[in-house]
């Protein structure tokens, strides 16, 4: 008996493995789509002999396309089930990255990357929630931290794939290129079960059992899982009508609203975006900037591991207050070196080393906390209105750094534009001691209870 439950124990376990990484691939191509275009700007500008402007409105397109789509992304899933969502938003990828590869002129590329873009923000919102709905309860965490990590990873491979086609400066194929793992996550989620919780919301109780079972592979916990799905469904998600009559919920969405513009505002998307430019204009020539890139990528998977491994430990609110010190004296000393004028070949090393630093302090810090607290505040009722709203705010606020970073380069200057940056995080250590709860090791419930009863949003996690 004991080795007929342990062997559908182990197909459950291999099964949710598959599963778990399958939707975390998503977070994979989530990553490419954020790091491709970085290397492939300087190429682009040349052919299409365009100016700094147009190549913000290329790079940024993709990011409207998010927002709008990570916007309608919670009525997609919610009306067509979570993996016709995911099937859509993986078509989407290859389409818009087949386009982007062809595109003829600058507005064709603009628009291709608008349709890729609406496939990263319906992903982007849909996965983690797919991930949090088909996890044990006990590995919840890991599993949102695994899709943060492949977001990472994501940039990472796009930054090294860039380098290599920079030698033969073919833009065109570091484009097309991420329609091939985009083809082959397609065929994955074609083959992903729907989400029992999803099924449960529609009346299919049957059809969840089926998947749970194959899921977790041990009847007692499937019963009692079901149960305690339907017991949450019971509590009638509401959005719009909880934010205008609730002053706490409006507090809520308002703290992730602030924590996503806190994020963007760090500056990391100026580099995640635009890298190899900045290597550029410190004077380095074209495959040196490609091949420091590609280490800002590594810097960034490697740094969003300490995350992981100390969030629990040491707490939200250090982890943060370290972050932003580490980042304000990364972009204030690039800013200065920059400022200097990076005549010898030490200070323009330094520069390298510093932004490296800076993205070290937000990989293991803002990069992943914000997005675990944004999901941690909102009151049950409201969740989903509050996590999408934040989610929204995300893509906006990288759309607005994306899109105005060249132009403050050639207004205000270098110096002054990273030390703008390095200001907004002097100001994100006041912004966390003031507002941002510590929430290590307290539990949902308790965080909700605070805040519905009007505890000042510090005090919410106590
Ligand atoms: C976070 C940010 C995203 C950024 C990424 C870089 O996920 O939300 O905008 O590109 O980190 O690692």
């Amino acid at each position: 008996m004991s080795a007929v439950l342990s062997s559908s124990a182990m197909q459950a376990r291999r099964h949710i493995v598959f599963t778990a990484t399958l939707a975390a691939l998503a977070g994979l191509m989530f990553g490419l789509d954020v790091g491709v275009i970085s290397g492939a700007q300087q190429f682009i500008q040349h052919d299409f002999a365009i100016d700094d402007r147009v190549i913000e409105y290329i790079v940024s397109s993709m990011m409207l396309g998010a927002t709008l789509g990570a916007a309608g992304a919670g009525w997609l899933s919610g009306h067509f089930g979570r993996k016709r969502s995911l099937i859509f938003s993986a078509a989407l990828f290859v389409v818009g990255s087949a386009l982007s590869a062809a595109a003829w002129s600058p507005g064709t590329l603009i628009g291709a990357r608008l349709v890729l873009g609406l496939a990263i923000g319906v992903a982007a919102f849909t996965a983690p929630m797919y991930l949090a709905e088909i996890a044990p309860e006990d590995k919840r965490g890991a599993m949102i931290s695994t899709y943060q990590l492949m977001i990472t990873i994501g940039i990472f491979v796009a930054f090294m794939s860039d380098t290599a086609f920079s030698y033969s400066e073919n833009w065109r194929w570091m484009l097309g290129i991420i329609a091939v793992p985009g083809a082959l996550f397609l065929l994955g989620v074609l083959g992903l079960p729907e989400s029992p919780r999803w099924l449960l919301m529609r009346g299919r109780s049957d059809e969840a059992r089926a998947v749970l079972g194959k899921l977790r592979g041990d009847d007692a916990v499937v019963t009692r899982e079901v149960a305690a799905i339907e017991e949450q469904l019971r509590i009638p998600q509401r959005g719009w009508n909880l934010f205008f009559s609730n002053r706490n919920f409006r507090r809520s969405v308002g703290l992730g609203i602030l924590l996503q513009v806190v994020q963007q505002l760090t500056g990391i998307n100026v580099v995640m975006y635009y890298a190899p430019r900045i290597f550029a204009d410190m004077g380095y020539a074209t495959s040196a900037s490609m091949w420091f890139t590609a280490v800002v990528g590594l810097t960034n998977v490697l740094a969003t591991f300490i995350a992981i491994g100390f969030v629990d430990r040491i707490g939200r609110k250090p982890i943060l207050y370290a972050g932003f010190v580490v980042m304000a004296v990364g972009l204030g000393v690039v800013g200065l070196l920059m400022h200097l004028g990076m005549a010898t070949q030490t200070e323009r090393l330094l520069a390298v080393a510093m932004l490296l630093f800076f993205v070290v302090g937000f990989a293991f810090s803002a990069g992943p906390l914000v997005w675990t607290l944004c999901s941690e505040i909102q009151p049950l009722k409201g969740r989903d209105f509050g996590i999408g709203v934040s989610t929204v705010t995300n893509w906006i606020g990288t759309f607005l750094v994306g899109v105005t970073f060249l132009t403050l380069l050639n207004h205000l200057g270098h110096a002054n534009t990273f030390w703008l940056y390095a200001g907004f995080n002097v100001v994100f250590l006041l912004f966390t001691w003031a507002l941002v709860p510590e929430t290590k090791g307290v539990t949902l419930e308790h965080i909700e209870q605070k805040l519905m009863a009007g505890q000042p949003l510090r005090d919410i996690g106590r």
